[in-house]
């Protein structure tokens, strides 16, 4: 199921944006948000609640809500969330995301937001589960049913909804201008095809894969759009390879986990054309003075991050504000084929189950 799911996404991402993103005349129809938009433009602050790969499609929102949107956003484990006394300004609008509809931990959270007055936008894949319901307002990711326990078709669906939501309430803030929207709009709408093009490339991370499968640690580094996307390609080798990994943002490398660094350990990288490419070039030079093993995820034609990679995966080209949507896809396949390569169960890993319902 893990397999076809991944590669189920360009359907999925298609599915997700259809009918509801007109590339050619940027019109973004959210059906679902529309009666409480004017609420969300002119929110002091959105909260966005999630647990898991539903908590890193929230971080890639922040960047970009925060960068487009200009509205302040904080992003809180449900968990956590739902044991502290939050402080709940009126007008702030809470964004839970949930595969399932159904974990407890975010369910208790918007429960607990609502008694404080916040509006409730729900980022669910089930139609009619609990969250659906007990949200004031939202959108389905139409990312049909995942069965894998690792969480990847939902993911790549989260993010295109986010995507759309942060586009459609940028556009109607006035905080983007008409130009970098239209331009946004096209590229959201290449999504599919690109996620497509990308999935070529099975066989070269197949082998990748194992090149690395009998690592103990790895460690993914990625900046800016791309920080929780290297935390979700070391989550979903974690699930299925019971392989230890970490994600950091790559500048923190240098604050502790640089001490790791060997030539037994596979760091990846996720080193697409964006802001920050010279400062993340800078980080793989420094990686490899000290002889670990870089695999990078890189823009088609980036020779100088090739260099420095012992592999790499090329991805075609997309604006930096999309491209964490497509750059999951080779981490999904690595974490696939190295929990393949490593003769474990890929679609049910041990002691997880595939909706938490329970604390
Ligand atoms: O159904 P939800 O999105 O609320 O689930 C949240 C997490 O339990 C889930 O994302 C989990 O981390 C997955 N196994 C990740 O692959």
């Amino acid at each position: 199921f893990m397999l076809k799911e991944i590669f189920d996404q360009p359907q999925t991402i298609h599915d997700c944006l259809r009918g509801r993103l007109d590339a050619d005349t940027g019109q973004i129809t959210l059906s679902g948000i529309q009666q409480y938009l004017s609420e969300i433009i002119n929110a002091p602050r959105i909260i966005i609640i999630a647990c898991g790969t539903s908590w890193h499609a929230g971080l890639v929102a922040e960047y970009i809500i925060e960068e487009l949107c200009r509205i302040p956003v904080e992003v809180e484990y449900a968990s956590e969330f739902r044991y502290r006394n939050p402080i709940i300004h009126k007008g702030d609008v809470i964004i839970a995301i949930s595969q399932s509809g159904e974990t407890a931990d975010t369910i208790v959270a918007i429960e607990k937001a609502k008694e404080q007055g916040a509006i409730i936008l729900g980022i669910v894949n089930v139609v009619g589960s609990t969250i659906s319901r007990i949200s004031h307002a939202g959108a389905y990711t139409h990312a049909g049913p995942e069965i894998g326990v690792a969480s990847t078709k939902a993911f790549t669906g989260q993010l295109a909804v986010l995507m759309l939501m942060a586009l459609k309430i940028a556009h109607a803030k006035n905080t983007i201008d008409e130009e970098k929207y239209l331009l946004l709009c096209k590229e959201l709408s290449k999504v599919p095809d690109k996620a497509a093009e990308i999935l070529l490339q099975e066989n070269k991370v197949k082998a990748i894969a194992k090149k690395y499968a009998a690592a103990k640690d790895f460690l993914y580094l990625g900046r800016g759009y791309n920080f929780p996307i290297a935390l979700e390609g070391a989550l979903k080798l974690k699930e299925i390879s019971y392989i230890h990994a970490e994600g950091y943002p790559a500048a923190e490398m240098k604050h502790g986990p640089i001490a790791l660094v060997d030539d037994h350990l596979p760091i990846v990288f996720i080193a697409t054309n964006d802001t920050f490419h010279a400062k993340i070039v800078s980080n793989m030079q420094e990686i490899k003075a000290r002889k670990g093993k870089i695999i990078s995820v890189i823009t088609d034609g980036d020779e100088l991050a090739a260099e420095l990679s012992d592999d790499c995966v090329s991805m075609p080209w997309i604006d930096e504000i999309i491209a964490p949507i497509l750059n999951v896809i080779p981490l999904q396949l690595l974490a696939y084929y190295i929990g393949i390569e490593n003769g474990h169960d890929v679609d049910k890993p041990r002691n997880l189950a595939k909706s938490v319902t329970v604390e």
